[in-house]
């Protein structure tokens, strides 16, 4: 591999900024924008300077979930005061399906609807409330069609986006007849809205040559400059997309930006005006896809100290109606359904269900999280079953040297859990509060305490192969001040901080010198999206090339100006050194730019050694795998099913960090946001197929109220990449999200205590306090079974109530 400048992690990773050069990588540099956020400067799509006779859109939404549409009258719309324009399906210039991977996504129905909140029809209008006013208007008959709303009455009827795949290692079968134990459970696995702050909201201007350039709230501007490119029938280099910021994306905007800035682009093509097209809150809630929620089912054969012996696993998710991203979201769970644990021989089985609700798609973990629900329930379940604790259960059950290849194939290369869990098991003090606990439990009937300590390995990489490149295009101006492009865009995760400081230690510059501007199509070509947490091994990587290739041209313009070997040149401290003699930055770069040497580069990267064949099911979709685990304890009340997160500790390992303080806030975010997944982000849906939880009454995301109120994250020390990633930092972006895993592990945990720890209740996700209600009269049902058994067992005969 190319030789990178100072990639060593001893020398620049972790380290403290050196004297002179402030927030170079492994400083706390504060995000790029944070003040502009708490001041409200920061500009999203809606604080855009609007264009002279900008109009906004709007789009009229399917009533039905599954049905043929009989007949459609626009007129009411049509002349609705304020209204511009009116178009159809039939006013599609090009491409009339905007299925990012696969075909199935209408820009605007034809024939047929296959989901609530499907768009029907395009409304320009001289205001945003004149154009959904409008919008409302229409007179659509429709012809019912059979519908299907969940993921078991999809498997049942055999309905699918995308057919099933499969994973099998050894003779799972087999092993799971012989095995001296056998278990076998079902869970399913909530979905989740994103609830990003900034809703979906584009402004698409006309420019020359009836091309566009579109400003969005997407990760994937490339995307969107291809679909509005086929939508409008014009050569991809006729649309620009830019995009500054995202007022949260989490996977939520990495395709769901796409369809509106397709109907603003017509509707901007149509009238010659600007549009902007921002979706009210409810109206996204509806109109956007959400996380897969799942039905899993496990047959886990095992030891008599509860080891792996094999596995029987399905993951099947609600996909909507369309694949969208739908086909990786499923591998992925398929790939975590292990976590961090050897299964022994396996069967790994994922269903793609083909649903009449609003397409699911990414979301932070993309399917990963779901699918290590399932095994994470069977280690609780199995702990209960051979009377352990749960987390001698988990560590004795990690992939370790000689138990170490995954189910599809890849080999768990670097170990870290084991230790990191012993850590953490310290810091938490986890062993005095299991026995605190269950004193406490013994004397409480109505308050119950638990406790539960869980890891997550989770691999990093896009699994489509191709996805896994970048570029970005560095320039050095005559001052001494650098602007940075690359392809990542920024949601609020620190990546372009993070890049910043990549290229302030390439050039040991302080990091004012440098900006990122915002991602533009027409800087860097062909991107990815920014997810998968890769954007900063991937653009980091990238940025790093661009500047080791100026760098290369400016070590040789230095050596031969000063008169010495170019192993004599350094970058120090805002400065070049040469020899013996010391120049500033800017005025060294001065120097360089009259002497005719270029002072911008691009920069490319692409992810070595990973692979996967779906034929068999088997290679090494993962790059490395990021590690963590936390440690929650929880209180509930046993006659209302209501309970508090008390404390949270966590471990996690971000290798050798790019940012300590940004890396901290992605794990105390991550965190909230996948214990809200699991206890209080409920989607309802009625038996029409329409979302009842439609905006922040009914649907209720965690409050800052519902943060632990001792909540202790540090990063595992001395860890650095083993993979030659960017300063050897790992990604973290999505893994801390899955160790909100703990908090519904120590919830069961807590209700089972009032079993003794003899039965492991069944607690669907989210576990609302209405689920957890329940799974204490299961428990208390289940207990009075046994006593009413076991009493009733001498030969008396006589009942026991
Ligand atoms: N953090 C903030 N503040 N806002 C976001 O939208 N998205 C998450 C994660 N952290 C998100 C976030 C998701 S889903 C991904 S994939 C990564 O950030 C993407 O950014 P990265 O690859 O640069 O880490
Ligand atoms: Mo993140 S779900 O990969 O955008």
């Amino acid at each position: 591999m190319r030789k990178l400048i100072d990639t060593n992690p001893q020398s620049v990773a972790g380290a403290k900024p050196a004297a002179g050069a402030r927030g170079l990588v492994g400083s706390r540099a504060e995000h790029d924008s944070a003040w502009k956020h708490v001041r409200g400067q920061a500009r999203y799509i809606d604080d855009l300077p609007e264009p002279d006779g900008m109009l906004h859109a709007a789009v009229g939404q399917s009533a039905q979930a599954h049905a043929r549409i009989k007949s459609m009258d626009l007129s009411a719309v049509r002349t609705y005061p304020g209204v511009v324009a009116v178009l159809t399906v039939k006013d599609v210039p090009g491409h009339t399906d905007i299925g990012p991977v696969f075909p199935g996504d209408p820009v605007l129905a034809d024939d047929i609807v296959e989901h609530i909140g499907q768009p029907l029809f395009a409304v320009a209008a001289t205001s945003h409330r004149a154009a959904r006013q409008a919008a409302r208007l229409a007179k659509v008959e429709y012809e019912p069609l059979e519908k299907f709303l969940t993921a078991e009455q999809a498997l049942e009827a055999q309905s699918f986006v995308r057919p099933m795949h499969q994973q099998l290692s050894g003779e799972p079968d087999k092993v799971l007849k012989e095995a001296p134990h056998r278990l076998q459970g079902q869970l399913y696995v909530g979905g989740q809205e994103h609830f990003y702050l900034e809703g979906q909201a584009c402004l698409v201007e006309p420019t020359e040559d009836a091309g566009v350039h579109v400003h969005t709230s997407s990760q994937h501007p490339t995307e969107v400059q291809k679909l509005v490119a086929e939508v409008l029938d014009l050569p991809i280099h006729e649309v620009q997309v830019e995009v500054r910021r995202m007022g949260g994306g989490f996977g939520g905007k990495e395709t769901q930006a796409a369809p509106l800035a397709c109907i603003a682009a017509l509707l901007a093509r149509h009238t010659g005006r600007a549009i902007k097209y921002r979706m009210a809150r409810q109206d996204d809630m509806v109109q956007t896809g959400k996380r897969h929620d799942f039905f899993t089912t496990y047959d886990i054969a095992f030891d008599d100290d509860g080891i792996l012996q094999g596995a029987d696993i399905m993951v099947a998710g609600r996909c909507g109606f369309s694949p969208d991203l739908s086909d990786a979201i499923v591998d992925r769970a398929m790939f975590h359904s292990d976590n961090a644990y050897s299964l022994g021989d396996a069967r790994v089985t994922g269903h793609r269900c083909k649903t009449h609700t609003v397409s699911n798609t990414a979301y932070r973990g993309f399917g990963g999280p779901q699918g290590m629900m399932v095994i994470e329930c069977a280690m609780d379940d199995i702990a209960r079953h051979r009377g352990l604790d749960p987390l001698d259960l988990r560590k004795r059950n990690l992939y370790r040297p000689g138990r170490d290849t995954t189910h599809y194939g890849q080999v768990v290369e670097q170990h870290v859990l084991a230790d990191l869990i012993e850590q953490l098991e310290a810091s938490s003090d986890y062993r005095n509060r299991r026995v605190e606990i269950a004193e406490f439990n013994r004397d409480n009937p109505v308050l119950k305490r638990g406790l539960a300590l869980t890891p997550v390995k989770f691999g990093i990489s896009f699994t489509a192969q191709h996805l896994n490149q970048a570029g970005a295009l560095v320039h050095i101006y005559t001052d001494g001040s650098i602007l940075i492009n690359h392809g990542g865009t920024e949601m609020g995760q620190g990546l372009y901080i993070k890049v910043a400081q990549v290229v302030a230690s390439a050039f040991q510059v302080d990091l004012d010198k440098i900006k990122v501007s915002s991602t533009r199509t027409d800087k860097v070509p062909n991107t990815s999206p920014t997810a998968a947490s890769s954007g900063s091994d991937l653009n980091g990587m990238a940025a790093l090339d661009a500047c080791e290739k100026i760098k290369a041209r400016l070590v040789e313009f230095a050596a031969e100006t000063y008169g010495v070997s170019t192993d004599e040149v350094r970058f120090a401290d805002n400065q070049v050194i040469a020899g013996d003699k010391s120049v500033d930055w800017a005025e060294f770069v001065q120097s360089a730019y009259m002497a005719r040497i270029s002072l911008s580069s691009s920069g490319f990267y692409s992810t070595p050694k990973i692979h996967y064949d779906r034929a068999t099911g088997k290679g090494r979709p993962f790059y490395y795998y990021a590690n963590g685990a936390a440690c929650a304890e929880v209180v509930l009340d046993t006659l209302t099913g209501e309970y508090r997160c008390t404390r949270v500790d966590i471990l996690h390992d971000v290798g050798d960090s790019l940012n300590p303080a940004i890396d901290i806030g992605q794990i105390e975010g991550g965190f909230v946001q996948g214990m809200g997944w699991l206890t209080t982000e409920e989607l309802v849906f009625n038996d029409d197929g329409r979302l009842l939880s439609n905006g922040p009454a009914t649907y209720k995301i965690p409050a800052v109220s519902d943060a632990p109120p001792v909540f202790n994250v540090q990063l595992l020390k001395d860890s650095p990449n083993r993979e030659a990633t960017v300063f050897r930092s790992k990604a973290v972006g999505e893994p801390p999200f899955m160790l909100g895993m703990s908090v519904w592990s120590a919830l069961r945990d807590a209700v089972a205590s009032i079993a003794d720890y003899r039965y492991s209740p069944p607690l669907d996700t989210p576990a609302t306090p209405e689920r957890v209600l329940n799974a204490v009269t299961a428990t208390r049902q289940w207990v009075k079974e046994k006593d009413t058994a076991a009493a009733g067992a001498p030969a008396t005969g006589e009942p026991v109530c």
